[in-house]
């Protein structure tokens, strides 16, 4: 057994950098292992507009250069910009041309963390999408129905049936990207779409499923939205990802919360994964006896389908075992990683 795995740099097509103290706190870890991220714009307020999305790129540039770790890792941060009823498509249009836009995100207002400024109704956005067709700016949709009638295990199926599909029979040319799909009807209806329709793939929906949220009492690190589903769509995630499909890539969905807004009578959803993200897809790739495509789905389809340059240089995993700690950052920011207390079996080389 090979003892390193060599990789093209890989990127992170999904995650959450938040701001202030914490975004200080957080993107050395995703500028440690990742060349490019797709940065979401879920701040409060959120991030609408080209001059929030340079302001805010600019504030990710200082918290990764301050980091020495970091500081010479030439990290690129791709913005998105956060889709509301009132969008304007040539605020869109404008931010793509200037190099600010990568791509634009759509949540569902209220589906989760800071969403209640995001879309009431698809059809307020005709336009917008119309837009995004023409302009080829990718839409990254948070693929939940927030109709409080439908159960919350199956807010995603239902989504794709009744928004996802009609969406993208009115809209073929549009480039969609169901961002961090937990259930088979997303991977095979990923699977089936054409060239315009990718999904990315978190690790701890590789990782766990939904009975990871009881296992001897209620576990809020591992509440995430949309939220772990049954063992059969995990397992079916885990296939998606180590197929070898071009349609499915890297996004982690870091998403951190400081242990106070976890541990609480109402605890935020989001998993902090970034510190060992890699390490974490590893191990599933290893599991499946798929190491060898790990490659292809952590640096390769990501650019391929947003119509950017692979990236130069590697990255070396080393087969070494290394305990995940219980927290990582110090007092108000104090979080837990992602496979807190447990080993995993490879390890960044340099971290
Ligand atoms: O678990 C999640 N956390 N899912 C999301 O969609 C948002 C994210 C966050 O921002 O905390
Ligand atoms: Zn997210």
């Amino acid at each position: 057994m090979a003892d390193t795995l060599t990789l093209r740099r890989p990127d992170d097509w999904h995650v959450h950098l938040r701001d202030g103290a914490l975004l200080q706190a957080v993107a050395p870890a995703t500028a440690r292992q990742f060349a490019r991220a797709i940065v979401m714009p879920n701040l409060s307020p959120p991030v609408t507009t080209v001059a929030a999305a340079r302001a805010y790129r600019e504030r990710i540039l200082a918290a990764v250069a301050a980091d020495p770790a970091t500081a010479e890792s030439g990290f690129t941060p791709l913005m998105t910009a956060y889709l509301t009823d009132d969008t304007k498509p040539e605020e869109l249009e404008r931010g793509q041309t200037e190099g600010v836009f990568t791509a634009c995100k759509l949540y569902p207002a209220n589906a989760t963390t800071n969403s209640a400024a995001g879309v009431t109704d698809l059809a307020k956005l005709e336009r917008v999408f119309e837009t995004l067709e023409r302009i080829g700016l990718p839409l990254l949709i948070h693929g939940e129905v927030t109709d409080a009638e439908v159960d919350v295990f199956d807010r995603e199926a239902v989504f794709i049936e009744r928004h996802l599909a009609p969406l993208l029979q009115r809209h073929p040319g549009l480039k969609v990207v169901l961002e961090h799909i937990t259930t088979a009807e997303a991977a095979n209806f990923v699977r089936a779409g054409g060239p315009n329709l990718a999904a990315t793939i978190t690790p701890h929906h590789l990782h766990i499923n939904r009975n990871a949220l009881f296992r001897g009492g209620l576990r809020p690190d591992f509440y995430c939205l949309p939220v772990a589903k049954r063992e059969r769509h995990r397992r079916a995630l885990v296939v998606a990802a180590t197929s070898g499909d071009p349609a499915f890539f890297l996004g982690t969905d870091s998403a951190p919360h400081p242990r106070s807004s976890k541990e609480s009578a109402c605890g935020c959803a989001g998993i902090y994964n970034a510190p060992f993200a890699l390490e974490s897809y590893a191990a599933v790739f290893e599991q499946e006896g798929a190491l060898e495509r790990l490659e292809a789905f952590a640096s390769e389809h990501g650019p391929r389908f947003y119509g950017l340059p692979l990236n130069e240089g590697t990255i070396t995993l080393q087969r070494v075992d290394q305990l995940v700690p219980q927290r990582v950052g110090e007092g108000e920011l104090s979080l837990v990683p992602f496979h807190a207390g447990e080993l995993l079996g490879w390890r960044l080389a340099g971290g």
